[in-house]
């Protein structure tokens, strides 16, 4: 191989296409694409293989915070790489990890201050799952080891992740079926009956939480995992008041509430965590991974309340280690990065600035509801989801709905901005530090990029144009 300066986009994208087996793989045409190379960024924007510069509508994968190409950052992560750029953190600490835990415990919300480090949001889930069995085999309770989860639900991609995955399409062609977990259904309120109030949707939602609870026995039951927001699913805002109410419920029954923030928290929604500023609840852990170094580096966590510590602890240990972990548990260089992506969020009063323009992004984003493609509209913060369907053109076609998506984002491209398309969706979440006037940008780009999409579909099908 040629070294990085004469490694062109052509041996970049043939070795791609040759040599990297990549995340989602559509398998199909695996190892015939070339694809988009990213070959530099700059605050919101990335630029592609002909110099086009492109929004980052999804902020990487909803994990750009702070915006590319800071230079502080980089001598942050320079720094400690020099310093000191690895210690193992089974039996050693370090002074960059140490004072991010603490940091974390003080931004966590009601008694969450134990911190347990790992590389990415799947490996903090794991974590969480196996410290629910953990923490009830130390207290003597072996049977209570049934996990809930809800449909449209994205845990992450490891075994036990994707046991407490709702999405099919991430399930399919694996085997992934566990007696210990089971499902609730959607908590989409666009796919509830015409007939049904939203209060009655929550109502019935949170009743299905508590049937299942009692209809497993809550002596068996360990664990309620949910995002506050579920991301991946397609951005799938519930009813008002439906996850502190879950909470309760769990509460009540001696369920752990597992929160998943890996998405929403550190300023997604414009607070450090959503769980208790923007929904009320105080969970007994919380998972979070990329925001926490703004995607500059690879890290999760998983925080822990001092009340789960406790209960397993010094003399109600029972002799007990928690035989879990990895090398690159708390590694002092992501723990460098994610100190300073902190640092940057609180100096820069980026918090504020998410509270003051999310409104904003989301009510531009409403306006696409006019166009005819367009089935629904949503989102919270600085994250935000539309959905398209051909069957609103009157000529419902699944076949068209499926790359729905990767249609607009290829007229998104042209125009100058970066969409995920996830199915019949265009999933955003573009770094928090957008302006008003880059957000009038991006979703002009996207409205043109949609009504382009419609037209290309309606010329396809022969039928009128709206
Ligand atoms: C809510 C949620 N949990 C967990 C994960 C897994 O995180 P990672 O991809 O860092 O393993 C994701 C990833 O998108 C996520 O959205």
């Amino acid at each position: 191989m040629n070294d990085r300066q004469t490694y062109n986009i052509t041996e970049t994208q043939r070795d791609d296409r040759d040599n990297w087996f990549h995340p989602w793989e559509g398998m199909a045409n695996a190892g015939t694409a070339l694809r988009t190379v990213i070959t530099k960024a700059e605050g919101i924007y990335v630029f592609d293989e002909q110099n086009r510069r492109l929004i980052d509508g999804p902020g990487g994968m909803w994990c750009m915070q702070i915006g590319y190409g800071r230079k502080d950052m980089a001598q942050t992560i320079y720094d400690q790489v020099i310093e000191m750029p690895y210690m193992n953190p089974f039996s050693l600490t370090s002074s960059p990890t140490a004072q991010l835990a603490g940091k974390l415990a003080e931004l966590a919300p009601g008694d969450l201050n134990h911190v347990f480090f790992t590389t990415c949001g799947s490996t903090a889930v794991d974590t969480a799952l196996r410290l629910v069995h953990f923490y009830n085999n130390v207290k003597g309770r072996p049977n209570k080891k049934h996990i809930i989860s809800r449909d449209d639900a994205y845990h992450g991609s490891t075994y036990l992740c994707a046991l407490v995955t709702g999405k099919d399409r991430d399930k399919n062609w694996f085997d992934v079926a566990s007696p210990l977990v089971h499902f609730l259904s959607s908590v989409n309120p666009s796919k509830r009956p015409k007939e049904q109030s939203l209060a009655a949707f929550c109502d019935a939602k949170v009743n299905e939480l508590e049937q299942k609870i009692l209809q497993l026995g809550a002596d068996n039951v360990g664990a309620f995992i949910a995002e506050p927001i579920q991301a991946s699913g397609g951005v799938i805002v519930p009813p008002d008041g439906y996850y502190k109410r879950c909470w309760e419920i769990c509460r009540k029954h001696d369920v752990l509430f597992i929160a998943d923030e890996v998405v929403t928290a550190f300023g997604r929604l414009g607070h450090f965590f959503a769980s208790k500023d923007v929904f009320g609840v105080e969970p007994d852990m919380i998972t979070c991974a990329k925001g926490l170094t703004s995607g500059y580096l690879p890290m999760g966590a998983l925080l822990v309340s001092d009340r789960i510590f406790k209960e397993i602890s010094g003399p109600n240990a029972r002799g007990s280690s928690f035989g879990h972990g990895y090398t690159y548990s708390g590694h002092p260089v992501c723990s460098a990065a994610a100190l300073k992506s902190i640092a940057i969020i609180e100096q820069e009063k980026i918090l504020d600035h998410v509270r003051e323009i999310g409104p904003y992004f989301q009510k531009r984003l409403q306006e696409l509801r006019d166009i005819a493609l367009v089935a629904d509209v949503r989102g919270m913060g600085l994250v935000g989801c539309v959905e398209c369907t051909v069957g609103a053109l009157g000529e419902a076609s699944l076949e068209f709905d499926t790359d729905l998506g990767a249609r607009i984002d290829a007229h998104c491209h042209e125009l100058g901005l970066m969409v995920r398309p996830i199915v019949n969706k265009c999933v955003f979440s573009p770094p928090l530090i957008i302006t008003r006037e880059q957000i009038d940008t991006m979703v002009d780009i996207l409205k043109e990029s949609i009504i382009r999409t419609m037209h290309d579909i309606q010329h396809e099908l022969g039928i009128e144009l709206v």
